[in-house]
């Protein structure tokens, strides 16, 4: 497979070729999105869910993202890598944020990293992007604020909130992101970023005129049993295959019919058995 570059990704989205990004957790998700032919694959803090238990992306360590990126990568060559930055390791000020960054690049070997907000975090996408590390932006729905925000809304639905929005990718594209994930937000307005930016988009509940889509990789395979957003399709049903392998294996070994004799066992020659004896 050809690698997939900041430049290969505008070219398609000046093609109208849609973009495919999938999240990916460890080595077998990161290998999944190389193998059948992803074009960005994103170590998402979503991570904080559906992976590790925990409630919020907001309890995501640092720690946590380096070691998971660090998998999938071992996994991953063709796609673009991308990881987000957790909550609070870009917030604090500048330099917090480009050691964060330098780290998840040279320990977790990614090639970008993303980061949620608008206008108020330009500064630090700017200074990333002077010394060569690639940002996604990501507005609309930010996860990551879902308590100032009162949940998980849909944004953008005012014309006020939308020009905000547009504003925010606007400067986000000024300060030199790759691209934008739009999270989130009516379509028309996520049809209408899109025309206006020079940069592709990538959309997540952001309607079918994004130059991408992403979704995570636990909504697609069936495999996350909290809350389904309206903007989520499942493509597969791995959790029913996973209660088929897990009850298939219980109940063979409950009633001895698992592991057979023959085919799943070993022989020992008569003559060292006698010896044995
Ligand atoms: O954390 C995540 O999985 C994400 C995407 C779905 C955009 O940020
Ligand atoms: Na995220």
């Amino acid at each position: 497979r050809k690698k997939v570059t900041i430049q290969s990704l505008r070219e398609q989205a000046v093609a109208q070729t849609p973009i495919t990004m999938l999240t990916a957790y460890d080595f077998p998700t990161g290998r999944a999105c190389e193998s059948y032919g992803i074009d960005v694959t994103l170590v998402g803090d979503s991570l904080a869910q559906v992976c590790l238990g925990y409630d919020s992306t907001t309890r995501l360590t640092m720690d946590d993202m380096v070691h998971h990126s660090r998998a999938v990568a071992r996994g991953s060559t063709s796609p673009l890598l991308v990881a987000d930055m957790p909550f609070g390791s870009y917030h604090t000020n500048v330099e917090d944020a480009v050691g964060n960054a330098v780290r998840l690049v040279r320990e977790g070997r990614v090639e970008g990293v993303k980061l949620e907000g608008g206008e108020e975090i330009v500064e630090i996408v700017r200074k990333l992007t002077s010394i060569g590390i690639p940002v996604m932006g990501h507005i609309g729905l930010l996860p990551q604020r879902h308590t100032s925000m009162s949940g998980y809304r849909v944004q953008g639905k005012t014309a006020a909130d939308a020009k905000g929005i547009l504003r925010s990718a606007a400067a986000l594209q000024g300060a030199g992101a790759f691209s934008i994930v739009l999270e989130a937000i009516p379509h028309a307005l996520g049809s209408y970023i899109t025309s206006k930016l020079s940069i592709p988009t990538i959309g997540i509940g952001a309607g079918p005129g994004t130059s991408g889509q992403v979704l995570v990789w636990d909504d697609v395979m069936s495999t996350w049993s909290g809350h389904q957003a309206k903007f989520v399709r499942r493509f597969a049903d791995v959790r029913s295959e996973v209660e088929k392998g897990v009850m298939g294996y219980i109940g063979a070994v409950r009633c001895r019919t698992f592991p057979d004799t023959k085919k799943e066992s070993y022989e020992m020659d008569k003559a060292e058995w006698d010896l044995f004896l």
